[in-house]
């Protein structure tokens, strides 16, 4: 081990390394809270102003981050906020976790990766280590970080240290969080696997180390694409069991009893957020770079692309049996956020519902209490909406359920609801006016029950 890294490691086990987050997000707030919390001394770099401000204020945007973790973490000096990058010479660690999103045409977006690598490029020192969080396509790390950052003259596992370390948060799990999630890291070096194996397990309870920045980068993509393909084929169980007369939720129900070899996956109304509907992406389009043809992701692609549809036309087929048409009804979304308990309404399927609906003559409204204001911008709509009170599902001539927010009171949506399509199964009793996507329609069973009485 060189000078510069015995000094690193030292460091990090006495907790004076000072340590930089860049990306002060749903992922990289969470980390820096956790980095400060055991001790070292956190700087967060963002480019958004309002979140420096927010931070530097102690005040915590991030649900699963309390404030007052940030405030006390603030108050004694060991988590602040910035958005000077010139500050990144200063770090002794610098974690990278800005956004890797698609372009329009489905190929990877890494203009955030690059803009960041500059700017700790202009500040890069001897015996920093730098490591990537982001999601993306595995030989990211060394085939575009490490040359933006060896532009410098510095050599990477020599003079400076890189390793990438994929993030696995889930925002609004109650269970796993940021420390207890074992962390995958895979270094360019020995040394700088050995390095980013000593931060990791200052404040997670498991690292993982692989043997290269390449594997890490992958682990994560089949983790998503893994979620990705059998959300994909649950969803055309669902619409096979529909077709079928078959409940695909007791099914699934029933499946999940078996102690070995099935995981449930669930229906919904289509992917969301900034991982799931994404990152299968850049697998493919890496794939696609050496002549290899990545068949499972296109298809769960496409099946989980059309779910947003589907879902129109069963909240059409219901406001057919109720002798209405979509056009001019007024249909009501309860629940816009990507999904369970969270405000990020990145990527949402419910958005996708809701301008179908509206491209069909829809009035829409919605309620969620996480969402309080939705921008005419954000949606294909074009309108300013603001969340309504549950009492306003009494005058829409549907309520669809798009997220199953534990905060919303279902026995009183079905009380006040005179028609509601539910596509998360979040109402438990069978009742006549409610319709679920991969089930009999109401009606359906009960005439095929009459069928079935009849036949004996
Ligand atoms: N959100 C999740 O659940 C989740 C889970 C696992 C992995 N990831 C991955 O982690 C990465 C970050 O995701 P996120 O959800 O935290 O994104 P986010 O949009 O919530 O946060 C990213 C932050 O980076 C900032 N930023 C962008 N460019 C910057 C720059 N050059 N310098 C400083 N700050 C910059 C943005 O202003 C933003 O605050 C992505 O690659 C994502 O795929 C996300």
């Amino acid at each position: 081990m060189t000078t510069a890294a015995a000094r690193l490691r030292n460091e990090i086990g006495s907790r004076t390394a000072r340590v930089g987050i860049v990306g002060l997000g749903y992922v990289g707030l969470p980390l820096a809270v956790e980095f400060a919390q055991s001790g070292f001394t956190v700087v967060g770099f963002d480019l958004d102003a309002r979140k420096v401000d927010a931070i530097s204020n102690g005040r915590s945007y991030i649900p699963d981050v309390p404030t007052a973790d940030v405030s006390h973490l603030v108050q004694t000096g060991r988590l602040s906020a910035t958005t000077d990058v010139a500050l990144l010479a200063k770090m002794d660690t610098i974690n990278i976790c800005v956004p890797t999103p698609l372009r329009k045409t489905k190929d990877p977006d890494l203009s955030y990766i690059v803009a960041a690598v500059e700017a700790i490029a202009a500040h890069l020192r001897h015996g920093v280590l730098v490591v990537l969080e982001s999601t993306t396509y595995p030989g990211t790390t060394e085939e575009l970080v490490q040359p933006l950052l060896e532009r410098t003259g510095l050599r990477a596992g020599v003079d400076f240290f890189l390793a990438f370390s994929p993030e696995r948060v889930d925002p609004g799990n109650g269970t796993f969080n940021t420390r207890n999630v074992p962390k995958v890291v895979g270094g360019l070096t020995p040394t700088c696997s050995d390095l980013a194996r000593a931060l990791y397990a200052a404040c997670v309870d498991r690292v993982v180390p692989v043997s290269s920045p390449r594997v890490a980068e992958m682990v994560k993509l089949l983790e998503n694409t893994f979620r990705a393909v059998n959300i994909g084929l649950v969803n055309e169980i669902a619409q096979m069991c529909e077709h079928l007369g078959i409940d695909v939720w007791e099914v699934v129900d029933a499946a999940k009893t078996k102690p070995f070899g099935f995981m449930p996956f669930y229906p919904g109304p289509g992917l969301g957020g900034h991982c799931i509907p994404i990152d299968p992406f850049y697998l493919s389009w890496k794939a696609k770079q050496s002549g290899f043809e990545s068949r499972f992701i296109e298809l769960a692609g496409h099946v989980n692309g059309a779910m947003p549809r589907a879902v129109v036309g069963t909240i059409a087929n219901a406001l057919n049996r109720h002798r209405k048409s979509l056009n001019a009804s007024h249909v009501l979304i309860a629940g816009i956020g990507y999904k369970r308990d969270i405000d990020d309404i990145r990527e949402s399927p419910a958005l996708d519902v809701m301008g179908l609906l509206h491209q069909q003559g829809a009035r829409l409204s919605y309620i969620d209490p996480h969402v309080p204001r939705l921008s005419g911008k954000q949606w294909l709509g074009g309108y300013d909406l603001t969340s309504c009170d549950i009492d306003a599902v009494a005058s829409a001539d549907c309520v669809a359920v798009l997220t199953d927010h534990r905060a919303f009171d279902y026995d009183k949506l079905v009380a006040k609801s005179r028609l509601i399509v539910d596509t998360r199964n979040a109402i438990k009793q069978r009742h006549a006016h409610v319709f679920r996507i991969g089930a009999p329609a109401p009606d359906q069973t009960a005439s095929a029950a009459l069928v079935g009485a009849g036949a004996e």
